[in-house]
């Protein structure tokens, strides 16, 4: 890891840290009973679940269509009020969801639908979305290409998980552990485990940060959120049974009754998330590599990100405006299947949809990042089978 980018993960951290959190129970309490209640999906009718337990939970209480095709608008509206994540990252997801595994209006939190058939060939949703959105060494999904699914969680994997903690409080530490041994067990048992730019640097760390950040209780004794036991099983749809063995429902994810959302105004945005993608990176630099595996298990290759950007790569810049955001659309420039047309359009799009939000000043400037050298990296990444076509095939469904 390089010294500078310690310097500012433990300069910002200590700054977060010594930010003490409000708690309003009435503004942060959010509603699972009436039109929110719990329901759960029906497969038979065609409802869709896939590997994002928020996702499913917030359609599973009504705050998503119960379908599971949602627009980008309703994405972006239930991720931003009910979990707290800040509007440009709820953009952002939403938008490159649309666009790349949905009918660019519309996504389906599942897999293919009838609801979306776009140019004939309806396209895969979340659950078809391996190395564009879904990736591998996930917390609890198997790797495709190993376990031939990429959205039911594996039983085994969360129990072992719930013995982590000693004191019922999973934190952002056991967390970062748990990631690191997640991303080694890939790298000895899939040929084709591979960790790309978008699926490597952003959607994996937050599938794991999201977990302390978004999914915490929080109350007047925990303002900054405390993610227990029980509130896993509830988000992540896993029973106790009465021998004490865990019994999984797929798509049976929940929102738990008296939960309470991050205090409003104190959103999970791109700065508290780069954040922590560098915390997690300070501890684990394997994190920041990015490549895979050669199509034998244990071969991994990879390339330290800031390397690939030609040294063009600043961590300490990516904290001020609106950076961050841009630098994921660098990221996105920099992967084989990405058009430099495509990635521009996403920005017109967020931007758009940003300028059409009532009383709204935002809206996201790339001109201050310096561009990186996206061509070296492009060849780079097709040297890996994992990267296109090979990793995409799962062995067994
Ligand atoms: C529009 C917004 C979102 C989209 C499109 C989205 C999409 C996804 C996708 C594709 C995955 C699979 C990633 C992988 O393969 O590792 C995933 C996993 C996950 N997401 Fe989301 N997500 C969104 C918002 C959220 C929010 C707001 C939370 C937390 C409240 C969240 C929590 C998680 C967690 C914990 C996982 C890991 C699941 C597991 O491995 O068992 N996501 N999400």
């Amino acid at each position: 890891m390089k010294p500078h980018i310690v310097a500012l993960t433990l300069a910002l951290a200590d700054r977060a840290l010594s930010q003490s959190l409000p708690f309003d129970a009435d503004a942060q309490l959010i509603s699972t009973s009436g039109e929110h209640k719990f329901v759960p999906p029906n497969f038979k009718a065609g409802d869709q679940r896939g590997p994002c337990p928020a996702l499913n939970a917030l359609a599973n209480h009504n705050y998503l269509p119960h379908n599971g095709v949602a627009t980008i608008g309703r994405l972006i509206i239930a991720t931003v009020k009910i979990y707290g994540l800040g509007m440009i990252v709820a953009c952002f997801l939403s938008v490159y969801g649309a666009i790349f595994d949905g009918d660019y209006k519309r996504l389906s939190i599942g897999g293919k639908t009838n609801l979306i058939n776009l140019f004939f060939s309806r396209p895969g949703g979340l659950i078809g979305s391996h190395n564009n959105y879904e990736g591998d060494a996930s917390p609890f999904r198997g790797d495709q290409y190993t376990t031939g699914n990429n959205y039911k969680l594996l039983i085994d994997v969360f129990t072992a998980f719930l013995n982590r903690s000693k004191d019922n409080n999973y934190t952002f530490d056991i967390i970062t552990q748990f990631r690191a041994d997640r991303r080694k067990h890939s790298v000895q048992t899939n040929p084709y485990f591979f960790y790309g730019l978008f699926p490597g640097v952003i959607a994996s760390p937050g599938a794991f940060a999201f977990m302390p950040r978004l999914m915490a209780n929080h109350s007047a004794e925990h303002p900054e959120g405390h993610l227990t036991r029980e509130v896993l099983l509830q988000f992540f749809a896993v029973k106790q049974r009465d021998d004490g063995t865990y019994e999984y429902n797929e798509g049976n994810e929940r929102i738990p009754d008296n939960w309470y959302r991050r205090p409003l105004g104190f959103e999970y945005g791109q700065v508290p998330f780069l954040l922590d993608i560098l915390a997690m990176a300070a501890k684990h630099p394997e994190f920041l590599s990015v490549g895979g595996n050669t199509g034998e298990v244990d071969s991994f290759a990879g390339a330290d990100l800031t390397d690939l950007t030609g040294g063009v790569l600043n961590f300490q810049d990516l904290a001020k405006g609106d950076n961050f955001a841009c630098f994921v659309f660098q990221l996105l420039k920099m992967t084989p299947k990405f058009t430099e047309q495509t990635v521009a359009a996403i920005l017109d799009i967020i931007n758009g949809g940003l300028g059409a939000l009532p009383n709204s000043t935002l809206g996201i400037d790339c001109s201050q990042l310096p561009g990186f050298d996206s061509k070296m990296a492009r060849s780079y990444f097709r040297g890996f089978p994992g990267s296109e076509g090979v990793g995409l095939k799962p062995r067994k469904q």
